[in-house]
């Protein structure tokens, strides 16, 4: 699915991304090692734009989903972030997202996105649970889960295979409205 709008925070934009949005760079990024490490997409990257560009058609076709690009104030496509996996009978859906210029790291645009796409999701969607994993090791990710008003929700085990092993971990999480203060927290903090 796709909307027009963009979501914006004044310091980044979100909007859906388009097959002409594709390039190197962003095909780079999946294909990074340092980057992709933590991601399904590890164990099958694209082999170039052409199959990317047809990814992102094909997600903006499905039902279940939205891909949006993450911006930054000059223009600069800095990542994506995906609400996926949406049931509209159980009002819930799925969050993952990259910021793939490793250069913006650790600047709070991850955090700052998760907070603009649960609010969409939120208001917009009227959904009323969001759930986001990661990889235990993946600290990035688990911060900026929590710091974007995420509580913990439990651990799954042997979840994913991490380095061809079975010892690989999970992380599950919610946001969730039986926490009517955190609830309000994210609002007041948005
Ligand atoms: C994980 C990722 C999304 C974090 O993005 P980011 O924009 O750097 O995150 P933020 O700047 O919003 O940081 C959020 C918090 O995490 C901390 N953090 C970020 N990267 C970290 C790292 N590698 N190790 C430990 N903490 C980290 C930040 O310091 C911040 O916490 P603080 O404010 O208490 O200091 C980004 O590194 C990334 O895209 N990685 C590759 C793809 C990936 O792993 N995606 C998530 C899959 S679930």
């Amino acid at each position: 699915m796709t909307i027009d709008h963009t979501l914006d925070d004044g310091v980044i934009q979100l909007r859906c991304l388009r097959p002409s949005d594709v390039g190197d760079r962003y095909l780079q990024w999946l294909r990074d090692p340092v980057v992709n490490q933590y991601l399904e997409v590890r164990h099958d990257p694209p082999k170039d734009v052409c199959e990317l560009a047809r990814f992102v058609e094909a997600t903006n076709a499905r039902e279940d989903s939205f891909l949006f690009g993450i911006f930054i104030n000059d223009g600069t496509h800095i990542g994506n972030i995906r609400l996926g996996c949406i049931s509209r009978h159980n009002r819930r859906a799925d969050l993952g997202l990259l910021i793939g210029d490793r250069e913006h790291w650790g600047k709070g645009y991850a955090t700052r996105a998760i907070r603009i796409v649960a609010k969409f999701a939120f208001t917009e969607l009227q959904l009323v649970r969001l759930t986001a994993g990661m990889h235990a090791p993946n600290q990035g990710s688990f911060r900026a889960f929590l710091k974007a008003g995420f509580v913990h929700d439990g651990t799954a085990k042997d979840y994913w295979q991490s380095r061809n092993t079975l010892a690989s971990m999970g992380i599950g999480w919610e946001f969730s409205r039986l926490c009517p203060r955190a609830f309000c927290g994210f609002f007041e903090a948005y």
